[in-house]
């Protein structure tokens, strides 16, 4: 038996003749932060999508809550939530309708309650009366993450949470997802912003040309490259030194200047 919230072992996946992922392993413990940190393309949601029973690996094992993504689709659904870098907010709702209009599909009781309870937690109560298409980036992103919470599960995926979404309103995620996983909700987001790790993650795990090449605390993955002595200052590398120093710098966005 595993207490892992995550555990993925030997995931396979190819695309034609694509081999996106080419061995993936790795868990987390439940009610902790895990970043699956890595380039656009490097098969992030492939990974996502795998965990969420929406996508068959090819080869390989991975359980979720205790539960085979292959075996017990449905456990496992009825286990995580998923929010991606598309909104499911119904901007002519207010925010509050949309949490009811979730919890009723749910079939859960009491669901203004339930509404009245996340638009708190997640400081929308005064916005709740208005529709959601008058909200900043940061809120609607806000209410996603609190629409996919109606019914507590105890896993839940954020596919690239704060993309698109300018500084302030990524702060405000960022906010929203400590809370989540000192609530004891396990998370596991996808990112290709190094400091978006940096802030959020227990342990991060850099996926690279199809495997997790590196996968640690922050301070393990800056122990990975020699602190710089500089004048009687120690200066730490950041994560985006070490990231570098092991994925290569990135050629597909070289330009001409
Ligand atoms: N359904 C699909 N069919 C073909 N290729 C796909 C499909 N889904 C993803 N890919 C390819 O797999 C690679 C990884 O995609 P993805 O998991 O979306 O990466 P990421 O989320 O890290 O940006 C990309 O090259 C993408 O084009
Ligand atoms: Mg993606």
């Amino acid at each position: 038996m595993t207490s892992a919230a995550i555990r993925v072992r030997g995931i396979r996946k190819s695309f034609g003749e694509l081999d996106v992922l080419r061995g993936v392993e790795f868990e987390v413990a439940p009610g902790s932060i895990f970043a699956l940190l890595g380039s656009n393309g490097a098969g992030k949601t492939t990974i996502v999508r795998i965990l969420s029973t929406l996508l068959k690996a090819d080869a390989g094992t991975a359980s979720v809550n205790g539960f085979d993504t292959a075996s017990a689709a449905n456990d496992v659904r009825e286990s995580i939530s998923l929010t991606g870098q598309f909104a499911a907010v119904d901007e002519v709702l207010t925010g509050r309708e949309n949490l009811v209009l979730i919890a009723q599909l749910r079939h859960l009781k009491h669901p203004g309650r339930i509404a009245d309870d996340l638009l708190a937690r997640f400081s929308l109560t005064d916005a709740g009366g208005r529709k959601a298409g008058e909200y900043s980036g940061g809120m609607r992103r806000r209410l996603d993450i609190a629409m996919s919470l109606v019914g507590n599960p105890p896993v839940i995926f954020l596919d690239e949470p704060t993309t698109g979404l300018d500084p302030q309103s990524r702060i405000e995620v960022w906010d929203t997802v400590r809370k989540l996983a000192k609530n004891g909700t396990t998370v596991l987001l996808t990112t290709q912003y190094l400091d978006e790790a940096e802030q959020l993650a227990d342990r991060i795990a850099i996926l690279h040309e199809g495997t997790i090449i590196q996968n640690g605390t922050l301070d393990e993955l800056k122990r990975l490259l020699p602190a710089a002595k500089v004048e009687y200052v120690e200066k730490q590398p950041t994560l985006e030194e070490v990231f570098l120093a092991l994925v290569g710098p990135d050629t597909s966005k070289e330009d001409a200047s």
